[in-house]
């Protein structure tokens, strides 16, 4: 599985520890950087950058980390075909993906410690979209979604 990783100035030094983890369990993870081609940039576009990457089928899943989680998350689901949500519980981790089938996992620095972030990854990682009762729903947002992109 190749996993795609960024952040912004809140959250560098998780997302190392995250790169670091990562690749100790032996996962293909490319660290984008945006920072480091445009100093001073805002999640919102450092987000919409790794979404985009999502959506163009580079890669399959996607980690985006700022200081609450919150704001990539929203700019990534602005992306049409990307789906993301917060996590800062194990379940919800789980969920996102066998419930939700949500590409994009966001975290918050400045809410989670790096040993629960990376316990939250392991178990996003692990986790696969299992269809039954949640297919309907997630069908359901892809057509509101449609909808919206398309009127
Ligand atoms: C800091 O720029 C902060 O706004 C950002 O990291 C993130 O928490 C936004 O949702």
């Amino acid at each position: 599985m190749k996993v795609v990783i960024d952040c912004d100035d809140a959250a560098l030094e998780l997302k190392k520890v995250i790169v670091r983890h990562l690749e100790t369990k032996g996962v293909e993870v490319t660290d984008l950087d945006y920072l480091g081609q445009k100093k001073g940039a805002y999640y919102p576009e450092i987000g919409y950058n790794l979404a985009c990457r999502i959506k163009d089928g580079s890669f399959e899943r996607g980690i985006l980390i700022c200081g609450t989680g919150l704001g990539m998350a929203m700019i990534a689901n602005k992306v049409e075909g990307v789906y993301a949500g917060v996590c800062h519980d194990v379940f919800s981790a789980e969920r996102l993906r066998k419930s939700n089938n949500a590409q994009v996992l966001t975290m918050g620095a400045r809410v989670i410690g790096p040993e629960l972030a990376k316990t939250i990854v392991d178990a996003w990682l692990v986790s696969e979209f299992q269809g039954g009762g949640s297919q309907p729903k997630v069908d359901q947002m892809h057509e509101l979604e449609r909808k919206s992109f398309h009127p």
